[in-house]
């Protein structure tokens, strides 16, 4: 195992079933309304930082060399920085659950330091590259444009919402900023940054090279692509400079451009997999299309609140089931569908239960596990059942959705996290550690 496998690890066996059981513990309260509040934050956090920023980071360190053929600057530096990420979002989240503000300090004080040193370890390696292959990035030749901007934006953004996150914390001990909670708007611009520029960029990002890559399919068009980068970027600065500077016409624009963009990303999208080489049964697609239909749900959102089509009395609570709904199902959807994409390269569960790695490509029904079947519907009905507990303000289906969503990431964690262990423990499969990223095999 290597030091980014070994973050993905901790993001699905760790962080993954942390969140969902906090999650279940909090549901109650989202659909009473009571989102402002410390206990909900901690749950909220354990997702953002302990599974999704997880899993992506631990990716994109295993994953660049893999894919780009470079190795990463700052390498030894990762395992440090890997403790240093996990003390401060443990901390952040205890923080938040007991209401310490000096360990939420301490927490997010750490975590944005982690976040920072990926964002450097990131760029620079992205320099590397592109002084070695020329403006694209790419080794064939080929255009990817899409895959360096998102990729790039989302990367400086997870910088940046980190350290307004760390704003905010430090501003609820001393208040330097009074104006930032009138009307929410630290927490508008805290939102646009994290949701949008980190998490929606850098799916958006990935997807472009992963899904031709693993699919054998082409991007049908990269100036689409750059359109909805720019989109969903224009969205998060309008978002920014319409909380901060309290101008309502920037914050409506922002919500509309979701819709173009969420069309044009789901048009991609939905071409590629139809074009895709091979028909066997594939869980990643099945993500993917949850993706794509989560995504036409929030663009419809968006527009509907943009054009004035839901009341003031309505706004907030329209916000709680935009933001439920992109985190527990746009972005764990596509984290997981990932998953099992990139594990036969990458990690420890097919090489546990296929020992001909090079077999991998040519089973037929390889990435659709009874197991991942299961907890592909369990989570995707989990997540519409909070919906609805939280649009109708009940508590009780709420939390029964929570508990579905939780069962179905217990049976991921499981299956991904734990399953291979006993083989290792028997003796019947070997683990090592390997210090090089991406030298799988
Ligand atoms: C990937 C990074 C992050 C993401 C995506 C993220 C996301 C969120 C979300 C969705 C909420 C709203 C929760 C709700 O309304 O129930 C929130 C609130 C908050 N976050 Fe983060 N967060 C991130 C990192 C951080 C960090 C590092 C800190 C530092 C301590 C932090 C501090 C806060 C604070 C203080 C609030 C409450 C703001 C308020 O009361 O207005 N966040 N965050």
């Amino acid at each position: 195992m290597t030091v980014g496998e070994a973050w993905v690890w901790l993001a699905v066996a760790v962080g993954l079933p942390v969140a969902a059981l906090l999650l279940v513990l909090v549901a109650g309260r989202l659909a009473g309304g009571l989102h402002m509040t410390t206990r909900v934050f901690a749950a909220v956090h354990s997702l953002t930082l302990g599974v999704g920023s997880t899993a992506i980071v631990g990716a994109a360190y295993q994953m660049s060399s893999a894919l780009l053929g470079a190795r990463l600057w700052g390498e030894r530096v990762i395992p440090w920085q890997l403790g240093i990420y996990l003390a401060g979002t443990g901390s952040l989240v205890a923080g938040f659950w007991y209401g310490s503000l000096v360990l939420l300090a301490w927490g997010g004080s750490l975590v944005t330091a982690a976040a920072w040193v990926y964002v450097a370890i990131m760029l620079r390696t992205a320099g590397r590259l592109r002084r070695r292959t020329g403006p694209t990035g790419s080794r064939q030749g080929r255009p990817q444009w899409v895959h360096a901007l998102a990729m790039a934006l989302a990367t400086v953004n997870f910088g940046l919402v980190t350290t307004w996150g760390l704003v905010l914390a430090l501003s609820m001990r001393y208040p330097l900023w009074p104006g930032l909670w009138a009307g929410h708007r630290g927490l508008v611009v805290h939102l646009a940054l994290g949701l949008g520029g980190w998490f929606a960029l850098m799916v958006v990002g990935v997807s472009y090279r992963l899904v031709p890559i693993v699919h054998g399919a082409r991007i049908a068009s990269q100036p689409r692509g750059v359109a909805v980068v720019a989109l969903v970027t224009g969205a998060v600065l309008l978002a920014v400079a319409g909380a901060l500077g309290r101008c309502g016409w920037a914050l409506r624009l922002a919500a509309a451009l979701i819709a173009p963009a969420g069309a044009l990303y789901v048009w991609e999208l939905a071409r590629l997999l139809q074009h895709r080489r091979r028909r066997a049964p594939d869980l990643n697609v099945s993500h993917w299309w949850a993706v794509m239909g989560y995504t036409l749900v929030l663009a419809t959102m968006g527009l509907g609140w943009a054009a004035g089509l839901v009341g003031p009395e309505h706004g907030e609570r329209l916000g709680v089931l935009a933001a439920a709904l992109f985190l527990a199902g746009w972005v764990v959807q596509a984290i997981l569908g990932q998953l099992y994409k990139v594990t036969p390269f990458l990690m420890w569960y097919y090489r546990a239960f296929i020992p001909d790695v090079l077999q991998i490509s040519r089973l037929p029904d390889l990435y659709a596990p009874r197991p991942g079947r299961l907890a592909f519907w369990l989570t995707n009905a989990g997540v519409v059942l909070m919906e609805y507990g939280i649009a109708r303000a009940d508590g009780g289906w709420a939390t029964a959705g929570a508990v579905l969503l939780a069962a179905g990431c217990g049976l991921v964690a499981w299956k991904l996290g734990y399953s291979w262990l006993p083989g290792v423990v028997a003796g019947r499969l070997p683990f090592r550690w390997r210090r090089r990223e991406g030298a799988s095999g």
